[in-house]
């Protein structure tokens, strides 16, 4: 392989890179207030069922592409198939990558303010302090540069390395903080809602709900997993390597849900009140905690380092394109696409009340999105539809056009053990996965 693409240094790397970037904000800060907004336990469950029946095997099929070709998702569609309309959902891809760091960037800029908010002892003042210019847009820079920092520092060096030191200390923290919330006045009423299933609240919005959640988390639909897939070497397990990382996923929503609605029911708090859920709850919880403030700012200062994994992978996709297909100097492209995505990311951070016009700045009908605000809309526009229409051109892709018949050989070096599921993995990219993707598409979109 070339060696000036770069490669993971150790499997353990790029299990907690690949880690580092399915878990971020779409675990500890989207999880729980989606989970909130459609009735908790029965979300759920049908939520870890998504992750396992659909994400996981899905997950498969982009680490597989990225291995065999060595490639960006443009350029492993051009390899496979060169010259094929195909390789727009390459495009998609790294669009996507651009347009989701914009705006999760401008998030992840919060949890740096509530850092300092931890330290100096103020909880509160989260709907004035977003709607400050001066305070946000510097944040949401600062987030960039040290995204672009790292990815410019390369695969082993940059993201390896720090994704195999911190995401452990996160995990415990974490744990530390459940024993805390389960031990509040009323956690159980919290308990109950998020863990005892009320099957009457499945509706079809709930179903949809979970799949976008399932695919936002582990990172999947934008060729994310392609791309990492590409530094992994040819006797890597790409079957256990997947499954750690949906495990590792799952159980650190889990857990976050864990701390987030025993604390909620504690303080009397709406488990329905939207992206803002979390810093609302999260800060009083620390303020409530002995000795809670120091906890509050080491626990704010992880979140931002689980921003920055995922940050790190949004990013890299984009790049690792330009650099594949251009012959650019990493260093260089990096710094452009992060500007670019600066840019792009500007009306996000103004519209939680700094400009009145990006703030209610309406693009899809309420139905559809349910905050008014810029950042809504984008997170929508990406989030949502740009990852379910990438995950099923991806799938269609891998199953039909380089064949799934191709992908298990490549699975199979370094798990011998996947020709015994091969069969129903083959029909499940094939067929299933696209196929529940394209109908929860059609009815969120009101199609059908
Ligand atoms: N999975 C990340 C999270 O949960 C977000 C992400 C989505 C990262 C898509 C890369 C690609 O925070």
């Amino acid at each position: 392989m070339d060696v000036n693409r770069g490669q993971w240094n150790s499997k353990i790397g790029f299990i907690m890179a690949a880690a580092g970037s399915a878990i971020g904000l779409g675990n500890i800060w989207r999880f729980p207030y989606v989970a909130g907004e459609n009735g908790g336990a029965a979300f759920v469950l049908i939520y870890v069922v998504f992750v396992f029946a659909i994400g996981l095997p899905y997950m498969f099929a982009e680490l597989s592409l990225g291995r065999a070709t060595q490639k960006n998702p443009v350029g492993a569609i051009h390899a496979i198939l060169p010259g094929s309309v195909w390789k727009v959902a390459g495009y998609l891809g790294v669009f996507i990558g651009i347009g989701i760091l914009s705006f999760y960037a401008v998030i992840a800029g919060w949890t740096l303010l509530y850092i300092y908010k931890m330290i100096v002892g103020d909880p509160g003042g989260f709907g004035e302090l977003i709607a400050e210019p001066a305070i946000v847009v510097p944040l949401f820079a600062i987030f960039i540069a040290l995204t672009a920092f790292v990815v410019h520092k390369g695969v082993a060096e940059g993201i390896e390395k720090w994704s195999k030191i911190l995401m452990p200390v996160f995990f415990i923290m974490l744990l530390g903080t459940i024993i805390f919330a389960l031990t509040l006045d009323g956690a159980s009423k919290g308990l109950t809602f998020y863990l005892h299933p009320d099957f009457s609240k499945i509706t079809w919005s709930v179903v949809l709900a979970a799949l976008g959640q399932a695919f936002f988390s582990l990172s999947l639909g934008m060729g994310t997993m392609i791309t990492y897939g590409s530094y992994l070497s040819k006797d890597d397990n790409i079957v256990t390597s997947g499954i750690s990382v949906a495990i590792f996923d799952t159980v650190i929503a889990i857990m976050a849900g864990l701390i987030i609605f025993p604390a909620l029911f504690a303080m009397g708090e709406d488990p329905s009140s939207g992206p803002l859920l979390v810093f609302v709850v999260l800060p009083k919880l620390f303020a409530a905690m002995p000795g809670g403030l120091i906890v509050g700012a080491i626990f704010f200062i992880l979140l931002s380092v689980a921003a920055l994994t995922s940050t790190i992978s949004l990013l890299e996709v984009p790049v690792s394109y330009v650099i594949d297909e251009f012959k650019m100097s990493r260093p260089k492209v990096v710094w452009i696409v992060a500007l670019i995505s600066f840019l792009m990311g500007i009306p996000s951070v103004l519209s939680q009340g700094a400009s009145h016009f990006y703030s209610t700045l309406r693009i899809f009908p309420q139905s559809l999105v349910d905050g008014p605000d810029f950042l809504s809309q984008m997170s929508f526009f990406f989030g949502d539809i740009g990852l379910a229409v990438g995950a099923v051109l991806l799938s269609l892709f891998i199953g039909w056009k380089w064949t799934t018949a191709k992908a298990s050989v490549e699975i199979e070096n370094g798990a011998p053990g996947f020709v015994k599921i091969k069969g129903i993995w083959g029909i499940l990219v094939k067929f299933v996965i696209p196929l529940v993707i394209f109908i929860v598409l059609l009815t969120t979109l009101g199609i059908v």
